[in-house]
């Protein structure tokens, strides 16, 4: 084999291997085949409305849905673009057990998991993906979440 070929194979393999490593974290972030999204009607409607007042009461002092809503500069929406973008691709259960383990995070509450996937509906209902017949639970916390499709 000269020194051309050689060098040739070297340069396809190393163009084949960043070509892998650049796509995987893409494709790492679309939903599998069969996997439900945020966008597949995980929740239902009246479990969303229901925990409108908790959020209110829970959560609204430092989260609202969208930056222009923000009470203060430092506050983290719970929707919008930088949300969704730190979010996307991610499980819905990742923000259950974030939830859960130090929200509110004053320690003015303590919320359980079934608190949780009622305020986690609320949310997916304010940042407006459509609700389906079934309440959210704790398997449908599986979930990836996406950008909603009905905005
Ligand atoms: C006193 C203010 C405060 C209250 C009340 C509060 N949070 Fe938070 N929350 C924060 C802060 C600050 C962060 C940023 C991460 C941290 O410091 O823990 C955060 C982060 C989060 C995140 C992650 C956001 C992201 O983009 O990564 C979620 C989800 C969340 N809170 C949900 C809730 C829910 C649901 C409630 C109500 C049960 C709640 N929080 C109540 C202050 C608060």
């Amino acid at each position: 084999m000269t020194f051309d070929k050689t060098s040739a194979l070297i340069t396809g393999a190393v163009t084949v291997w960043s070509a892998c490593a650049l796509a995987a974290p893409a494709f790492a972030r679309k939903a599998t085949a069969g996997q439900k999204t945020t966008n597949d009607g995980i929740y239902s409607r009246a479990q969303a409305d229901a925990a409108k007042a908790p959020y209110a009461k829970l959560c609204s002092e430092c989260h609202a849905f969208t930056v222009a809503a923000l009470k203060q500069p430092k506050d983290l929406p719970l929707g919008d673009e930088p949300f969704l973008k730190k979010w996307e691709g991610r499980a819905l259960d990742e923000l259950l057990t974030l939830i859960v383990t130090t929200m509110p995070n004053d320690g003015s509450a303590v919320v359980n998991d079934e608190e949780a996937l009622n305020l986690l509906a609320y949310m997916l209902q304010q940042n407006g993906f459509a609700p389906g017949k079934a309440p959210l639970d704790k398997s449908g916390a599986a979930a990836v979440i996406a950008r909603p499709t009905q905005k």
